[in-house]
């Protein structure tokens, strides 16, 4: 059966194309670890108030220069403070390390640090976590990217790096 040359020339550059796609997977998944994500953990909706760490939310020093950030996302606020429900900034030196660990008590919410490449979504029945070197002083906004009601653009906090 005779082949036109042009369908050789796509069907050989298909090929190559194909065969360099798999490689870059292989490469991605044994050589660079890259993985779907997937929740560190998960708690019901119902139970993240009484469920530690969500029983204690807030800045936690783990060690020198180590933080967690224990946040709960509820429609429409990022709770950083179970007492003080007006508290939306934290403080923490340049150079900190921070993992941010977050569930939601009510409907699919999205974590997103500006200037940082901090994005995880918030999914009802999951634990988010990220970790995050601020090592330059300055105002991060946490935003939440994921459509939520109707107080959607109201829910963000701030991480003061100074
Ligand atoms: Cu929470 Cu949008």
């Amino acid at each position: 059966m005779e082949i036109d040359r042009y369908e050789r020339i796509f069907l050989l550059a298909t090929l190559v194309f194909l065969i360099g796609a798999a490689i870059a997977l292989i490469v991605s998944v044994v050589g660079h670890h890259a993985s779907l994500p997937t929740p560190s953990g998960r708690v019901a909706p119902e139970d993240v108030t009484s469920t530690p760490p969500f029983d204690d939310l807030g800045l936690h020093e783990t060690g020198e220069g180590t933080y967690d950030l224990v946040m709960r996302a509820q429609a429409w606020q990022w709770v950083l403070d179970e007492e003080d429900p007006t508290v939306s900034e934290i403080r923490i030196p340049a150079g900190s390390e921070v993992t941010l660990i977050a569930a939601s008590t009510d409907v699919v919410h999205g974590l997103k640090i500006t200037e940082t490449n901090a994005n995880v979504m918030v999914i009802p029945g999951h634990i988010s976590e990220v970790t995050i070197d601020f090592d330059d002083p300055g105002e991060y906004t946490m935003l939440c990217h994921e459509y939520c009601g109707i107080g959607h653009h109201n829910m963000a906090a701030r991480i003061i790096v100074e």
